[in-house]
């Protein structure tokens, strides 16, 4: 059976009648301050839609990794007062996840209200492996809606994670694939089934362990695999180059030199790297050849030939997927990498490539750095799920809803 959609729970008729929404509204804080509102701008729609139709919106979601119990550092109250103004309604915020005020706040709602309950992994049975514990907190859930509920997936950002909120409760309630969900499994789709040629992806961040399934799956499929970001030292070392103090994985340079091995004509590695002594915003910056890396100094960025390479590369593309920024753009002096080769693939896109970003840091990258959010096909909130997505994997929240 296909996947039932917002629209066939619209369709159904919601007024009235309890909704639970699990949305992604993990988003980075900084002291307390939002720095990165894009998912819970992507939220919005399905939120919007359920309260204008007179549903009882119960919304749960997580923020960060508390460590197994109430850690008001991890309160979603931020997220609440953002939430209420990108909706235009005021969005109540539950000082439990579904404890006594939940439950009150719950039975108190009239039609059209949003309430978010507060940060689920404060309920350690979210995470459990034990499934009997997720199924009790999934119950708990249902609860707060009610026998005739239904449960809205559009945390796509989690749809990776089987947790009691993202998959349990779907096996408990009618479910749905909200607007969200459901655009984004439309987009990587498309990037699976049907990549036009040459694809090239482009991967960063600064663990080569969180990218290995995906550059396995994609080495076969695409035409080129860009690294930059901290990842790439790694990499550098399996050629035998010195790193000085950069960021690297000891354990897998072998993997990446086999990589380089089977692989060598599909990856391509940065030539020169922007390094500086310090990882600090203020730290001198100075470029050098991938091969000459000061003993002690880190890499911090691409140097600009390493961009010019990369954008050439990419403007022969056709379908791109980006996941990973390419230095430590939150520091101006090293953000020209990530920066230039963005604005690669949206001039690249602006020729009809198919550009995806994934995810997490690129996707703050591109907010951050002032480039156009429509200069890409499609940005997404998951950072991690769009990866296992594009290494084959099944996503549990996803699979549930089938
Ligand atoms: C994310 O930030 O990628 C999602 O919100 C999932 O968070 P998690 O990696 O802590 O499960």
């Amino acid at each position: 059976m296909a996947v039932q959609t917002l629209d066939d729970l619209l369709a159904e008729g919601v007024s009235g009648r309890g909704v639970l929404v699990r949305s992604d509204l993990n988003v980075p804080l900084d002291g307390g301050r939002i720095t990165d509102p894009g998912r819970i701008i992507a939220s919005v729609p399905t939120l919007k839609a359920l309260a204008d139709a007179g549903a009882k919106v119960i919304v749960t979601a997580h923020l960060g990794r508390p460590k197994g119990g109430v850690d008001p550092a991890f309160s979603l109250a931020p997220v609440a007062t953002a939430l209420s103004e990108r909706l235009g309604r005021h969005v109540q915020l539950a000082g439990d996840v579904v404890g006594t005020d939940a439950l009150a706040r719950a039975e108190g709602l009239t039609d059209g209200d949003v309430l978010l309950l507060e940060n689920i992994r404060f309920d350690p049975r979210e995470t459990s492996k034990d499934d009997g514990e997720r199924l009790a907190l999934a119950k708990a859930l249902v609860e707060l809606v009610g026998e005739d509920g239904a449960f809205v997936s559009d945390g796509f950002g989690v749809v990776h994670r089987k947790q009691a909120s993202v998959y349990d409760v779907a096996t408990l309630l009618p479910h749905y694939a909200g607007t969200l969900v459901a655009a984004e499994v439309k987009v990587l789709q498309q990037l699976t089934s049907s990549s036009e040629r040459p694809y090239a992806v482009v991967l960063g961040g600064s663990k080569v362990s969180d990218k290995l399934a995906v550059i396995e799956n994609l080495a076969t499929k695409a035409d080129s695999i860009v690294i930059g970001g901290g990842m790439c030292f790694t990499f550098l070392a399996a050629h035998g180059v010195s790193v000085g103090t950069s960021l690297l994985q000891e354990e897998m340079i072998e993997t990446c030199r086999q990589l380089l091995e089977t692989y060598g004509d599909v990856i391509h590695l940065p030539v020169d790297i922007v390094v500086a002594e310090k990882f600090a915003a203020d730290s001198p910056a100075e470029t050098v050849w991938a091969d000459s890396i000061p003993a002690d100094k880190m890499g911090l960025d691409i140097g600009p030939e390493s961009v010019k390479r990369f954008t050439k590369l990419l403007s022969n593309a056709r379908t791109i997927f980006w996941n990973g920024p390419m230095g430590v753009f939150e520091f101006p002096a090293f953000a020209a990498g990530t920066k230039g080769v963005a604005e690669a693939i949206v001039a690249a896109t602006g020729k009809g490539a198919f550009s995806v970003v994934g995810g997490g840091d690129s996707a703050a990258a591109v907010r951050q750095l002032g480039l156009p959010e429509d200069g890409f096909s499609h940005i997404s909130t998951g950072g991690g799920a769009s990866l296992e997505y594009l290494e084959g994997k099944t996503l549990p929240g996803i699979e549930v809803l089938n």
